[in-house]
């Protein structure tokens, strides 16, 4: 279906908001006292319903606040992880493609300006990743994401025996009971409304289709558009231990992003946050989540001519495959650190709509704790 704009909506009958019931609406309105803050102050007893809600996940991450920063390459390092993990969440280091000796100064620097626990995103086809486990037991990480693809059973063995707690994506359901067959203490399931690589299923269907079978074997945090704290309680009722939220989280005042990647953000819509095209079935493309730009104009033009090069015979499949492949190499730190938000990418999530300005990592934090327990206190 094509997207709709304003002018597609069927425009409202004078009359429906001409009748008697709705003047004395409006009357009562008027007579009314100034209308509530968008966040109602909520009670002491829903926040404390809604700490048992999360003690399982907190327990679990050993902080006080059962959210995850999700782990952003670039964005989620020592500043941002120290900010969120200080303000009573968990952060998490992005490991991307650091090598081991660059990711042992990433913990340690964390780890001067934190006391609180954090965790490592290691992504699972790097090459070194045993070396990459080794670095987080040694500087006694206590938990380790994999990220990125199933994990390989030794590296999770690895973890779990030098004392590390192991936490794995889970796509689907069959994924999920194996993987904690394998070990992992934890999972996260990561809806298609996240930002960055995505899989094809929303956090609403992978939540309904795993919740029940698993939540109750280990804990189990939900990731992907979670931009405000009623959809964070919605999902703790279905029985998720928490939640993991990364788009939220890149305009904190401690973001290290540059300040043209957060204007992008501040400035973007759901509706900007689309899934990388594929053009051409022959060449599959990972689908990224990211807000449009130059660059993702042009990546469609760049597939359109390297399979114009395969069919000339130009280019064999290998060669055109890992061609459209290399489009996106550094595009993330292009955007991320260099600011340069027309060619780099700008990986978002749908939640990008509710990032409305720049705010410290705890604020943020205690504005989505609010709005859960103010939704909450708004049931009694
Ligand atoms: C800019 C950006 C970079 C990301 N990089 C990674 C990454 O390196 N490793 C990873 O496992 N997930 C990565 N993610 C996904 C996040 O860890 C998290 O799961 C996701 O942001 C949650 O969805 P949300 O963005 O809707 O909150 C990234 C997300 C964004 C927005």
């Amino acid at each position: 279906m094509a997207p709709l704009s304003t002018t597609d909506l069927p425009a409202i009958p004078a009359a429906q908001g001409n009748t008697p019931a709705s003047q004395a609406a409006a009357a009562a309105e008027a007579a009314a006292p100034a209308a509530p803050p968008s966040t109602p102050p909520a009670n002491d007893a829903a926040r404390a319903r809604l700490e048992r809600l999360m003690a399982r996940g907190a327990a679990f991450l050993g902080s006080r606040v059962a959210i995850m920063g999700g782990a952003m390459s670039w964005i989620s390092e020592r500043n941002l992880v120290a900010a969120l993990s200080n303000a009573g969440a968990f952060g998490v280091i992005a490991c991307g493609a650091m090598e081991p000796p660059r990711l042992a100064e990433e913990i340690a620097a964390t780890q001067a300006l934190t006391d609180k626990p954090f965790g490592v995103n290691l992504i699972t086809m790097h090459p070194r990743l045993d070396a990459l486990v080794q670095v987080c037991l040694d500087a006694k990480v206590g938990h380790i994401v994999f990220a990125g693809g199933i994990p390989p059973t030794p590296a999770i063995r690895k973890a779990k025996e030098g004392g590390a707690k192991v936490v794995c994506f889970a796509p689907a359901l069959a994924l999920a009971k194996k993987l904690v067959r394998s070990g992992a203490d934890a999972l996260v399931i990561e809806g298609s409304e996240a930002g960055g690589h995505i899989g094809p299923v929303s956090l609403n269907v992978l939540a309904q289709e795993i919740l029940p079978a698993m939540a109750a074997e280990v804990p189990v945090f939900v990731a992907g558009g979670i931009g405000r704290g009623e959809a964070l309680l919605s999902y703790l009722e279905m029985g998720a231990a928490g939640a993991q939220i990364g788009t939220r989280f890149v305009c904190a005042t401690e973001s290290i992003a540059h300040p043209k990647f957060k204007q992008a953000f501040i400035r973007g819509a759901a509706r900007d946050a689309l899934p990388t095209v594929q053009l051409d079935e022959r060449f599959p493309v990972i689908p990224v989540r990211a807000l449009q730009n130059e660059g993702t104009k042009r990546f469609l033009e760049h597939q359109a001519g390297v399979i114009r090069r395969h069919q000339s015979g130009e280019l064999d499949k290998v060669a055109a495959q890992l061609d459209i492949e290399h489009y996106w190499a550094g595009a993330l730190r292009r955007a991320v650190i260099d600011g340069d938000v027309e060619n780099g990418s700008l990986m978002a999530g749908q939640s990008v709509g509710m990032v409305t300005k720049e705010a410290p990592a705890a604020e943020i934090l205690a504005e989505l704790m609010d709005q859960a327990a103010a939704a909450l206190a708004a049931r009694a």
